[in-house]
């Protein structure tokens, strides 16, 4: 199914990575370390290295074949430079058939409508061909931009989990949301 896995939008190419991105991965990850820190686990200095984006595109490539998770990296048109990235991961088969997402973009590329453009047909492929019944995001309560991208893709709210996740350090309640199959 890997070799599917890509869309070309007006203004971006979507695609899974490839063990030749390890730079233009490593670039996005070092520009946009303060940007995206407030949102994410904390990181320890070892995956600011080209290495260490090199390891993840190896593990990523290891989730897809094992249908476990499928990071995109979201480029410019040319595909030189990564503007953004996003993960259905966590996916669950049997009568479940649902993953997470998670997603992010540069500093500089926000407030474009680009991450719209690159998850709208992400999701038709999730529960078209990857055969996903439901797609569930969950964002900090104070993550307004995130908790707009998501309404206005068509997610739903469902409830506020205390305590969920571990973001840059400090447990932090979630507001979870979803969106079901259409049909
Ligand atoms: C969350 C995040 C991806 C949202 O990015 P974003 O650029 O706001 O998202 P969108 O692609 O939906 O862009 C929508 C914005 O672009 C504006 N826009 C400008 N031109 C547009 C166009 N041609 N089409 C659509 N929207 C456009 C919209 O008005 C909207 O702005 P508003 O929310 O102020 O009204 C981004 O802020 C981010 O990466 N944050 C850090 C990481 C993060 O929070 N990840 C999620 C953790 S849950």
């Amino acid at each position: 199914m890997s070799g599917a896995i890509a869309w070309r939008t007006p203004r971006l190419c979507c695609r899974l990575a490839k063990p030749d991105d390890a730079e233009a991965l490593w670039r996005y990850r070092t520009a946009n370390r303060e940007h995206l820190a407030p949102w994410e686990p904390l990181r320890d200095a070892a995956y600011y290295t080209q290495a260490h984006a090199l390891r993840s595109l190896e593990e990523w490539m290891v989730g897809v074949a094992r249908d476990q998770a499928y990071p995109i990296l979201i480029f410019d048109p040319d595909e030189r430079e990564v503007c953004g990235s996003f993960t259905f991961s966590n996916v669950v088969r049997g009568p479940f058939q649902a993953c997470q997402l998670g997603y992010g973009l540069a500093a500089d590329r926000q407030g474009q409508g680009l991450m719209r453009e690159a998850l709208a047909p992400a999701l038709d492929w999730a529960f078209g061909p990857l055969g996903l019944h439901r797609v569930m995001a969950n964002y900090l309560p104070r993550n307004a931009r995130s908790g707009r991208l998501l309404a206005v893709l068509g997610f739903e709210r469902e409830g506020l989990a205390r305590s969920y996740l571990q973001i840059a350090g400090t447990w932090e309640d979630h507001v979870l949301t979803a969106k079901i199959a259409p049909g």
